[in-house]
């Protein structure tokens, strides 16, 4: 089972950004925990803090992959050509966040990419990509 995680913007300070919201692990570290309790998982990753590169690898992957897991971070409440992508392609996508954003400012409340994902994981803090990994097996 081939499963990427596409990490949008700033979720490259994972670590160091605001730790009381989003932790004070690193992406790194979060993902190699992932890799060790799903040894059975071919895990990627990507992240990036640009909105078409984030287009260009749901088109990349999402014909071949059997699953993403997608934190679109900010892009997710604003990006109409984000949740297109999530339209178009072909593989499941899981929406997450690793903050409950229904509990923080109103902006957040909306999502582009949830109407056209599998589902949605969101407020279990960095445990939200095992969640949303679990949910593909
Ligand atoms: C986030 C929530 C978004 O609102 C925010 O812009 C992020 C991270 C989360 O994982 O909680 O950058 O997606």
């Amino acid at each position: 089972m081939k499963i990427i995680i596409i990490n949008g913007p700033n979720l490259n300070l994972l670590g160091k950004r605001e730790p009381e919201i989003y932790g004070s692990e690193t992406f790194a570290e979060i993902f190699k925990s992932l890799q060790s309790k799903f040894p059975n998982v071919e895990l990627s990753y990507f992240q990036s803090n640009i909105e078409g590169e984030i287009i260009n690898k749901l088109h990349e992957v999402g014909f071949i992959y059997d699953g993403i897991i997608l934190n679109a971070a900010a892009y997710t409440h604003t990006s109409v050509g984000s949740g297109d992508a999530v339209k178009g392609i072909e593989t499941p996508v899981v929406e997450v966040h690793i903050s409950n954003v229904h509990a923080r400012e109103e902006f957040r409340h909306v999502s582009y990419i949830a109407p056209n994902a599998k589902g949605v994981i969101l407020g279990f803090g960095i445990k939200s990509y095992e969640l949303a990994i679990q949910s593909f097996l």
